[in-house]
């Protein structure tokens, strides 16, 4: 089974981050992040993975090499211009990933789930508690999606089940995305779909979108083991506090740092009676977030 990565996004909202290493490499729990998700995909039995890349993809390419596929953008397509770019050349049914979102879903379970309905395309969803904040996806009791319903205000919402931003697609929708402009599968695609083969599942376990401050965070709180990781190639000096957090490869603390549920990333210098509580440190020991 093929997978197709979006991965060509400016992740504005992670800026400055963002500027300088695209955020699919960002470190989870001090790996890129790219390299979590294509564990999980590899585990399901994909075993061709295309990159649907634009922004900022020699990184990318430089980190996983021959061993996946690359689709370049010359512009930004949108999320669904980028899919029919990047399987311009798959002739048989094909899983699409959010290339920020990361997931235990039962991949073999949503196959199974859109073979079943004969669906054209389906969707992955994942019940929240508070839907106040997303774009919402109402089905039918069989898993027909009946209507996508956006961010409806505090506590009016029926529908708690959101787009977790996998799919699986047969390839004669790629005919439905116009080509020659940017084109959002969420927002022009889907909606085309509903009542046209268009089905949804619900999957279980955790589910965290890093691409945001605070769900960036999230995630590696999430990801990271019981009590924290700090790399082997970091510098903890006596004296320092470093509790349930993650410090990259050659992040140095000095003895009377004190860190807690924090994100030290990767070279930054946290120097003595610096406090972080719930935040991301850059290389200038400083609070990114
Ligand atoms: P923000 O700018 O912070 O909203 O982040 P983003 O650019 O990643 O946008 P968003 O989170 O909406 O994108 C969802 C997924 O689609 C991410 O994995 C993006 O990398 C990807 N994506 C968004 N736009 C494009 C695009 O034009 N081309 C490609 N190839 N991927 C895209």
């Amino acid at each position: 089974m093929i997978a197709v990565l979006l991965v060509g996004g400016e992740g504005t909202r992670l800026r400055p981050l963002t500027e300088w290493l695209p955020k699919p490499m960002l470190p989870i729990a001090n790996r890129p992040f790219l390299e979590h998700q294509i564990g999980q995909l590899r585990g399901h039995g994909i075993d061709r993975v295309v990159l649907s890349c634009g922004y900022l993809a020699e990184p990318i390419r430089e980190h996983f090499g021959d061993e996946l596929e690359y689709a370049v953008e010359p512009e930004p397509l949108g999320t669904g211009g980028a899919i029919r770019f990047a399987a311009a050349n798959i002739d048989e049914t094909f899983v699409v990933c959010n290339g920020d979102v990361l997931t235990d879903l039962d991949l073999g379970a949503l196959i199974a789930a859109h073979r079943d309905h004969g669906a054209r395309a389906t969707i992955a969803l994942h019940r929240v508690a508070d839907p106040s904040a997303y774009g919402l996806v109402r089905t039918g009791q069989d898993g027909v999606v009946n209507a996508f319903v956006e961010k409806p205000p505090p506590g009016t919402a029926d529908v708690h089940t959101i787009n977790a931003g996998t799919y699986v697609f047969e390839p004669e929708v790629l005919e439905l995305i116009p080509t020659g402009r940017a084109v959002s599968v969420e927002r022009e695609v889907f909606p085309e779909l509903v009542g046209a083969g268009l089905f949804a599942f619900t999957g279980e376990g955790r589910w965290r979108d890093i691409g945001t401050p605070a769900s960036y965070l999230a995630a590696n709180m999430e990801w990271m083991p019981a009590g924290g990781l700090v790399d082997p190639a970091a510098v903890i000096e006596a004296g320092a506090d470093v509790t349930e957090s993650v410090v990259g490869a050659g992040a140095r603390l000095a003895s009377g740092a004190s860190v807690r549920r924090s994100v030290v990333l990767p070279g930054a210098s946290v120097e003595a009676g610096a406090v972080f509580r719930d935040q991301v440190v850059g290389r200038d020991g400083r609070a990114v977030w």
